[in-house]
């Protein structure tokens, strides 16, 4: 008995290390693809996202609130950034001539800001989407606290695979999501097939520069950079906004519309770095994990790409046809 006992421990002991032994190898392999800024995975991705936002959400509405993406900074010395947030979100809608909505999907909700402004400002219902559970719960919770439980709900789910039926919201809002999309084309027959005859698509995204005339690609340069905001963010492979037009004309969109905003957001990246740097800022960061610490230092380098003319705040707006 104590001898088969013994066995068993032994067993058990031999098992355990293994399980470390396999742990301490995959931490190894993520340090290693970070190092080497490792294109992730589209598994790796969508965890990795859930996770980022999970983990991140709370520290950034403590310190910027309920909107995760830039503001409109005309005039370009404003201060009030919040305020920018919520001008942003109402110069989109003025540039894509949205008078009215009774219904709206918001594609990568964060926790709702947009949502809820746009249930306000139309009077309609939205529904939001996210991969992130933590921002799905939080999106209802505030909700709740906002009046707005009735018009606005969230859920975890997948823009490239949408729980809503074919034609379905007269707006289709996405701010600041469309770069983490790793399929492009699957993101816009989506957003194309939710929309309601008649409705409008609006894409508010993260873009490269369009080729010059002879390019076929970015420089090495610019690659190794983008390589690297992608590890922090949890990205796929960029594209520009004509890339977008491509496959928005394929699915027979009309009154395809672009405009790049880079100008415009210019100073938020420098507001974000500014308010960080405070004693509050600095705890939340360090309590929120390594993935959010390399998110905070990223912030430099979407600078640096702003300023190199390689990444662009673009927009792109159409119409399903009726
Ligand atoms: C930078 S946040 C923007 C949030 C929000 N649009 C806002 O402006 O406040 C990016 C959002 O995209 C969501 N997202 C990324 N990939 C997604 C996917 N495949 N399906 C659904 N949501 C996704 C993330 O979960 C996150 O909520």
């Amino acid at each position: 008995m104590v001898k088969v006992n013994g066995i068993a421990v032994s067993l058990l002991a031999f098992l355990q290390g293994i399980e470390a032994i396999n742990a301490f190898a995959s931490t190894l392999q993520r340090v290693k693809d970070s190092i080497t800024n490792k294109e992730y995975t589209r598994d790796e991705l969508k965890i990795g996202i859930a996770g980022f936002y999970d983990r991140s959400s709370k520290l950034w509405e403590d310190v910027w609130g309920e909107h995760m993406h830039h503001g409109y900074y005309i005039p370009e010395n404003r201060t009030d950034h919040v305020q920018a947030q919520v001008d942003l979100i109402d110069e989109v809608l003025k540039w894509g001539d949205v008078k009215s909505a009774k219904s709206a999907v918001d594609v990568g909700c964060g926790i709702g800001g947009s949502s809820r402004h746009i249930a306000r400002k139309y009077n309609c219902k939205t529904q939001g989407i996210t991969l992130s559970p933590y921002q799905a719960n939080r999106g209802n919770e505030l909700a709740k606290e906002q009046g707005l439980e009735d018009q606005s709900s969230f859920q975890v789910a997948d823009a490239l695979d949408m729980p809503f039926d074919d034609n379905s919201f007269d707006l289709v809002w996405s701010l600041e999501s469309g770069e983490h999309m790793p399929d492009k084309k699957k993101f816009v027959e989506e957003l194309f097939r939710v929309a309601a005859p008649g409705g409008r698509i609006l894409v508010v995204t993260w873009v490269t520069r369009d080729l010059q005339e002879g390019e076929t690609g970015l420089t090495k340069k610019e690659e190794k950079l983008l390589r690297k905001i992608n590890r922090a963010y949890y990205l796929p492979r960029w594209v520009s906004t004509q890339d977008y037009v491509t496959v928005f004309k394929e699915q027979g969109a009309t009154d395809i519309r672009t405009e790049d905003w880079s100008y415009i957001i210019a100073p938020f990246w420098k507001a974000v770095i500014k308010s960080s740097l405070n004693l509050k800022s600095v705890i939340g960061l360090f309590k929120s994990g390594f993935s959010t610490i390399r998110g905070a230092y990223a912030m430099l380098l979407m600078l640096k790409g702003y300023k190199m003319g390689l990444i662009k705040f673009g927009l792109i707006t159409c119409t399903k046809p009726e």
